[in-house]
């Protein structure tokens, strides 16, 4: 995520610094974004006139001292997201908005380890997020009025309509989508119909843009489980736990398009 939202900043003029863990996945990051770019001025993603922006990498947040406004898109692991966060609020400027793009952990527990909760927010951004439209918002208990005017001013340059909601856990999209995913999952492991089934069931029946199958190897498998493990611990609610079959597919490596093979065989690896 974190690269095809630097995609979009790129897309849109702006200068974007990139923080990664290693130089192997910085310079990865960087073929990959350089793709997605293409792809987004092919599909008409950015608007014909203006630069693209500047793209700088960076190991750590000190990198990011200067940013007007910080977008994380790490691992959805609530500690790793919290000390980062705690990191990179001690390293910009009071005044910086501060984004998580969590798929669901309540922004009101991130708020907890930054130094200026009323500067954090949390934007939904969808996969690919050069291509989706909308976004989701969520303005925790804590967001102040001037980050939101940010945050939502920020959204406009990157061409993004805005739907905001309150602070829960998997918010709106993820509270939906991920149990649907995984209920489907769970269709398919108990012999009811194939992948193939329940995507066309869903597309040609309901209008699905891809079948829940399909959606859930472009998110990637273990991202979707971690999400899912999230959602049950925090809403107490152990029906939304990755089902076996998700578990076992996470296990093997198979985690989608990224890999090659999910749900679907992609054949070689898709990015
Ligand atoms: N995959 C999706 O479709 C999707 C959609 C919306 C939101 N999200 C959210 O976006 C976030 C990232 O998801 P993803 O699918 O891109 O995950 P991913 O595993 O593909 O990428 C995570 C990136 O974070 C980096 N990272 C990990 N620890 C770090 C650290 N300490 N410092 C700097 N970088 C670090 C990793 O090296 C990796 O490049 C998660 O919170 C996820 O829930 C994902």
């Amino acid at each position: 995520m974190g690269r095809s939202i630097t995609a979009l900043a790129l897309g849109r003029g702006m200068h974007v610094v990139l923080v990664d863990v290693s130089d192997d996945v910085l310079e990865d990051a960087r073929s990959e974004i350089t793709q997605q770019l293409r792809h987004g001025q092919l599909l008409g993603a950015f608007p014909d006139a203006g630069a693209t922006g500047t793209l700088t990498t960076a190991l750590s947040a000190e990198g990011a001292a200067d940013a007007v406004a910080v977008i994380e898109a790490i691992t959805e692991d609530a500690s790793l997201k919290a000390r980062i966060m705690a990191e990179i609020s001690g390293t910009v400027p009071a005044g910086t908005p501060l984004i998580t793009n969590t798929s669901g952990i309540p922004i009101a527990e991130l708020a907890k380890s930054v130094e200026r909760p009323e500067e954090l927010a949390g934007v939904h951004f969808m996969n690919p997020a050069y291509l989706i439209e909308m976004v989701e918002v969520i303005r925790g208990p804590q967001t102040g009025d001037a980050a939101m005017g940010a945050v939502l001013s920020l959204l406009e340059r990157l061409g993004k309509k805005t739907v905001v909601v309150r602070d829960a856990p998997g918010f709106v999209t993820s509270r939906l989508l991920h149990p649907m995913i995984n209920e489907a999952a769970r269709i398919v492991s108990e012999g009811t119909a194939s992948v193939e089934s329940v995507d066309q069931l869903m597309h040609g029946c309901l209008g699905h843009p891809t079948g829940p199958l399909r959606t859930a190897d472009l998110i990637g498998l273990d991202n979707l489980a971690d999400a899912l493990r999230l959602l049950a611990e925090r809403t107490q609610n152990s029906t939304f736990n990755p089902c076996e079959l998700l578990v076992e597919k996470v296990r093997r490596g198979e985690l989608g398009r990224k890999t090659g093979r999910g749900f679907y065989d992609y054949g070689e690896v898709l990015s």
